[in-house]
């Protein structure tokens, strides 16, 4: 097998989720065990929608490392570093800027479906309509062969390619263009049988002890035709089924399956099942990340060095980015 170079990066923009768990994270962890990967906190992109209240960033940020290394994501494979500490990414972004015409950012539908959901915040800034190309600048900057992604970010991805085609012709072949891996995202619910989503609050966080867990679940939706006892009920339309395919075991699951739509099992004891299923996956986390709260230097070593690194490398192609264009 051929080692990839990967990069990836998410938004420190609040608490990590169930959903960002086992869409993301631990597929991070899988992809450091057979690709040389950087992963970033992307705090600048963060600004791009969240610019007037940044209060809470730094913590935002020191959350994202601590959920990272509490789930597995593992320094001594991976280079973890944060975006704003490496300016090499703010000098491309402006570079690429130059060659990036205005119309490839306007048909990225991620920028008109945003601007139109996120109601209630300006979005008709510079620094929202460039977001890609920052984002190609990351990516760019350590020649990263492959970008571990959702569906949602194949448009920047794309748009990554194009520039660095644009690029390569207008000066020299610089940079390789990026494919996707594509992360097929399980489908997480939230607590309320929507997408789990921080939009909708209706997340169960990483962080979240498991009192808050447990409590979650206990005030979870069902199915809504099961309303009595001893009502029937099926499994298939319930969110809390949902979670007991992704945490139970397959006893189990035959065993709610079964006892749902006869009756048998009421919602309460369904419940303590799953929720028993999720402390049990997430103990090893809550551990690591009560280590690392215990002890924040830590989170100080780890980024130092990741940081150092992805200084070197990205100043490097920096260099190789000004003798193509010739300053
Ligand atoms: N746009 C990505 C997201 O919202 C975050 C991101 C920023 C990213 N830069 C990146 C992802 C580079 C992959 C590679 O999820
Ligand atoms: Fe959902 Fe479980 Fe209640 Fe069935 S018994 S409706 S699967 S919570």
């Amino acid at each position: 097998m051929v080692a990839y170079r990967i990069v990836s990066g998410m938004q420190p923009s609040g608490r990590l989720h169930l959903g960002n768990l086992l869409g993301a994270l631990e597929n991070w962890r899988t992809l450091q065990h057979e690709h040389e990967c950087f992963f970033f906190v992307a705090d600048w992109h963060a600004l791009s929608t969240n610019y007037e209240d940044t209060h809470q960033l730094r913590e935002y940020v020191r959350d994202l490392l601590v959920d990272w290394l509490a789930a597995g994501i593992d320094p001594n494979r991976a280079t973890i570093f944060i975006q704003s500490r490496i300016p090499a990414h703010a000098i491309l972004h402006l570079l690429l800027s130059m060659i990036t015409p205005i119309p490839w950012l306007e048909r990225n539908p991620t920028y008109k479906e945003k601007q139109e959901h996120l109601e209630g915040r300006d979005l008709s800034t510079y620094g929202f309509l460039g977001y890609p190309v920052l984002q190609a600048a990351d990516i760019l900057l350590y020649k990263a062969d492959a970008v571990p992604v959702g569906k949602d970010q194949l448009p920047h991805l794309e748009l990554t390619r194009e520039i660095a085609r644009r690029f390569n012709h207008l000066y020299q072949a610089v940079f390789p263009e990026p494919k996707e891996l594509l992360t097929e995202f399980p489908k997480v619910v939230g607590t309320d049988g929507r997408k789990m989503s921080k939009s909708y609050q209706n997340t169960i966080n990483l962080s979240d002890p498991e009192p808050v867990v447990r409590q979650k679940i206990k005030t979870m939706v069902t199915d809504p035709a099961r309303v009595r006892r001893n009502d029937p009920g099926n499994p298939e339309v319930c969110p809390v089924f949902e979670f007991h395919r992704i945490f139970s075991t397959s006893t189990v699951i035959d065993q709610v399956s079964q006892g749902c739509r006869t009756a048998e099992i009421g919602c309460i004891e369904c419940k303590t099942f799953v929720a028993d299923a999720m402390v049990a996956r997430l103990a090893p986390l809550w551990e690591a990340r009560n280590a690392l709260l215990a002890n924040p230097q830590r989170i100080d070593e780890v980024v130092e060095p990741g940081c150092q690194r992805a200084q070197t490398i990205s100043q490097q192609t920096l260099e190789e980015v000004k003798t193509a264009m010739k300053i």
